[in-house]
């Protein structure tokens, strides 16, 4: 994988191994939320339904970094039903590379969801190391709410009638789980980005045309953002995008 930009100012050090791409892809110091997608060239995040037939090697190799990099997995429900999370294992290239970089190689996922949809048998709860956190409303069932507390889930009550994103990275913040990784999807990307919890979005760019299928935003905004461009990374004609949202402080 090589650096695009910024340059280099003449040196040879575009080229990127592992070690070179987790500081690449470090945040600041602090809360930062970052969210991940991939898309097509004509912004499509998915092939048949899911986000695989987009992907490379090296964007794998991204989303392993980013995991590696964050505190907790942050993701839309409908988004770890479609793709059928499950918990990071200890024993996983995830894992690996957090113990490689000093850091305990369980990570929880949280995910968040209106009405509390997540299925407390499902292995995402299951087999967890570190608890799966679930990030709900006050509206949402009590008695499912409940049984995914017996089933061993953090349960997070964040807002009245919907989810209150600020509410719930406060939350997480409070728990230690400062730096966030969210990897979509679609709605919550919106959502969030119209919240202005958003610090950085980290897209990559799958040299495709798709048409078609989900697009990166469920809906408009309530007003266009303007993000500003930190890095490009290219391996394979696929570019890995960095740009900071909303003014958040340079990495
Ligand atoms: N290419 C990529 O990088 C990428 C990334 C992510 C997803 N995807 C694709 O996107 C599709 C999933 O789309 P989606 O619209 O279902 O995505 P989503 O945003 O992951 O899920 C929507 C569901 O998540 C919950 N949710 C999301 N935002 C919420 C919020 N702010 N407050 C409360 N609940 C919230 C709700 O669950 P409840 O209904 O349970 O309340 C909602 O119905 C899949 O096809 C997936 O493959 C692609």
């Amino acid at each position: 994988m090589r650096r695009l930009f910024p340059g280099s100012g003449g040196s040879d050090d575009t080229q990127l191994d592992d070690g070179g791409l987790v500081e690449a892809y470090r945040c600041p110091a602090g809360r930062w939320l970052r969210m991940n997608f991939i898309a097509s060239l004509d912004g499509a995040i998915t092939v048949g339904g899911v986000s695989e037939g987009l992907g490379s090697p090296g964007d794998r190799r991204v989303f392993r970094v980013l995991r590696a990099l964050a505190d907790v997995v942050l993701v839309g429900h409908g988004t770890a039903a479609t793709e059928g999370y499950h918990p990071v294992a200890q024993d996983s290239p995830v894992g690996r590379l957090r113990e490689a970089i000093g850091r305990s190689p369980a990570m929880p996922v949280a995910v968040v969801s209106r009405r509390a949809s997540l299925d407390p048998a499902s292995g995402l709860v299951t087999d967890a190391v570190s608890p799966t956190i679930l990030v709900t409303c006050a509206s949402a069932d009590p008695d499912r709410r409940a049984a995914l507390t017996d089933a061993g889930v953090d349960v997070l009550v964040c807002g009245d009638d919907d989810v209150d994103l600020p509410a719930a990275l406060d939350a997480l913040a409070e728990r230690g789980l400062a730096q966030v990784t969210c990897e979509g999807g679609p709605q919550l990307l919106r959502t969030a980005v119209a919240a202005g919890v958003v610090d950085e979005l980290d897209l990559s760019v799958s040299p495709a045309l798709v048409g078609g299928e989900t697009r990166l935003l469920d809906g408009a905004l309530p007003v266009a953002v303007r993000l500003s461009l930190r890095q490009v990374l290219e391996e394979d004609g696929m570019l890995f995008t960095r740009y900071g949202v909303g003014g958040a402080a340079r990495p």
